[in-house]
């Protein structure tokens, strides 16, 4: 029996019907901030391709993770500009490293927020790549134990959770190997499962100084057509011991991200809305082409109503304001 009985109208009359049926619900519970952290004092750099978004020096960094924390954020992920870059990524798992430093800052000023570390090499290695090199090869197992060397010692500063980000094969279960031989069996990992060789990334490499000098990340990181691999990524991770496991970016992917919850229903699934996406969006907004507000809405809450559980985005903070107000 179809119309004129049935008339779906009836339950979009006005907001509170339309709040009654709404099937996908954008929480605060459900997003993770990120932020970039710089060696210095008094450091706010903006980030030119990403307005609002800026590399903080620790003592700034601190007092924005405190905002976060207060507006119910819980967690946040950091990403580091080192001092120095070496071709073998020394910053990355030095005991005194940005992150290191920065991680051990929030736990000592700033409780009831999750801290996550985003592992990997590129922001640390001369040549920009998220492995060691060879000539032009970005080397696999030689990798490995340095991704392990940098998630130990960002648990040793305090780090909630690690998120390696290289896509190495095999970095899931060195790491959690790693961790657990150290006693930080209860320091979670967030892998970057299914993450594609994206031009989305663009701002990013920018606000993090990671761009490869050679070369691209198409030897390592996901060909864009492909989703079935995506089933093959997520269930290496899986079996490795990833605890939360992650399709990035969000947008582009959205079919990947159903099929990934509807494979692995039991794990729980984090999407990235990029750097690249978050700049399109202000870009327009900036045009006067789009009305700003309801289109990141929109967008966070497609990304959730695609099957993630969590959402890493730049505008995390901005939506949490509206969320609760
Ligand atoms: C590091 C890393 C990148 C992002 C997260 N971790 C960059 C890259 O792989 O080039 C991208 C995040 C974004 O674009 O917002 N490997
Ligand atoms: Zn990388």
């Amino acid at each position: 029996m179809g119309f004129p009985v049935h008339r779906p109208r009836r339950l979009r009359v006005n907001e509170n019907i339309r709040r009654m049926v709404r099937e996908t619900k954008l929480s605060v519970d459900d997003l993770v901030q990120p932020f970039f952290v710089i060696y210095g004092e008094k450091v706010r750099n903006p980030v030119e391709s990403m307005p609002g978004v800026y590399q903080l020096s620790i003592d700034y960094l601190v007092e924005e993770v405190k905002k976060a924390r207060d507006l119910g954020i819980p967690a946040v992920i950091l990403f580091g500009i080192p001092e120095k870059k070496d071709p073998v990524a020394s910053g990355a798992y030095d005991e005194n490293g940005i992150i290191q430093r920065a991680v051990r800052a929030i736990k000592e000023k700033v409780d009831d927020i999750i801290v996550i570390t985003d592992v990997c090499l590129c922001e640390y290695t001369s040549h920009g790549h998220c492995g060691l090199v060879k000539g032009s090869e970005v080397l696999n197992d030689p990798t490995l134990e340095l991704l392990a060397k940098t998630a130990v010692s960002h648990a040793k500063a305090g780090a909630d959770i690690v998120a390696p980000s290289d896509m190495m094969d095999g970095r899931v279960a060195a790491i959690r190997e790693a961790l657990d031989g150290e006693g930080f069996y209860n320091v979670a990992i967030m892998s970057y499962s299914v993450k594609y060789a994206s031009s989305y990334y663009g701002p990013f490499r920018d606000a993090a100084d990671s761009a490869p000098k050679f070369g691209d990340r198409r030897s390592y990181q996901m060909d864009p057509p492909n989703a079935k691999e995506a089933i093959k990524e997520a269930s290496l991770d899986i079996e490795e011991g990833a605890d939360i496991i992650m399709v990035k970016p969000a947008l582009p992917y959205l079919d990947v991200i159903r099929l990934v919850k509807d494979t692995f229903p039991e794990i729980p699934l984090a999407a990235y809305n990029v750097s690249g996406e978050y700049s399109m969006i202000k870009a327009a907004a900036k045009l006067g082409w789009i009305d700003y507000e309801r289109v990141v809405m929109e967008t966070l809450v497609g990304i959730k109503r695609a099957g993630a559980d969590i959402i890493l985005t730049y505008f995390a903070m901005e939506v949490a304001e509206k969320l609760i107000s």
